[in-house]
């Protein structure tokens, strides 16, 4: 294994996408920090990663809690803000409680992370905000998840503003068909939505994970919205 001593955090690393983001650069010789909201769990996905890596427990739940499970994690190279609680939220049957809790978790609860890291980027150091297709693409029981999306992609443009020169860019996935959330999702829906995906086919962890790396390593992109879609919809 390589080692270029990077150091980098993965929220709501401990499965789906955020796991397979932490695995990438674990492989390619960061020290990862991943977090769950459980510390056991976040401790054993670490050591399943390797031996130099790390787990924490952080809830992007209860952002008044945060700066005490950040303290006295040591600089950082790349964050990747990833977690999220998943919400089917239609208008009709909007729950309060966990419409709440979304825009907590990614809003507030992202926004805080950041907030409380800032003092500890090192320098060319990157952030990675992972929000989703749904900011612009609209389906029932997409109305937390748009909503929450819509202001990942107003945190790359503001925040590139006030991290500089720390860069952030957000990563927007299609139907990420092999992650945890599509694993019983009925095969003629995915059907339909491969056929409306002008590449005709689904986005995989591989693809958001090589996506969130270009982001981290290249220094001149800064406060995009980059969409990893495989071109969605078409017709
Ligand atoms: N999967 C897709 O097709 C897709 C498509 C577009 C966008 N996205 C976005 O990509 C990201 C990852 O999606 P995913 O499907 O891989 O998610 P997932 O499988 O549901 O995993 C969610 C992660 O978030 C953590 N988490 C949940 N609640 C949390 C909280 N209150 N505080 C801190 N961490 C919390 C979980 O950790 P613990 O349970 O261990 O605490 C877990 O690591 C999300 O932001 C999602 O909106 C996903």
């Amino acid at each position: 294994m390589k080692t270029d001593s990077k150091r980098a955090l993965v929220v709501g690393g401990s499965t789906g996408i955020g796991l397979a983001i932490a695995r990438f650069l674990a492989e390619r010789g960061e020290t990862v920090i991943v977090t769950s909201r459980d510390a056991g769990r976040a401790r054993e996905v670490a050591a399943q990663l390797g031996p130099l890596h790390e787990g924490l427990a952080l809830d992007l739940a209860k952002p008044d809690g945060i700066a005490g499970q950040l303290r006295g994690l040591a600089p950082l190279d790349h964050l990747a803000l990833v977690g999220s609680e998943r919400d089917r939220n239609t208008l009709a049957n909007y729950d309060i409680a966990t419409g709440t809790s979304a825009v907590i978790v990614k809003v507030v609860g992202y926004t805080a992370v950041i907030k409380v890291l800032m003092p500890r980027f090192n320098a060319g150091a990157s952030i990675v905000v992972l929000g989703g297709i749904a900011r612009r693409v609209g389906y029932p029981g997409s109305t937390s998840t748009g909503l929450v999306n819509g202001a990942v992609s107003s945190m790359a443009q503001t925040f590139a503003a006030e991290l500089s020169p720390t860069r952030i860019n957000a990563l927007h996935p299609g139907g990420v068909a092999d992650s945890p959330a599509w694993e019983n999702a009925p095969t003629p829906y995915l059907e339909t939505l491969r056929s409306r995906t002008a590449s005709r086919a689904l986005v995989t962890m591989a693809n958001v994970s090589h996506a969130a790396a270009f982001l981290f390593d290249n220094p001149g992109v800064n406060g995009i919205n980059l969409e990893v879609d495989g071109g969605f919809p078409t017709f």
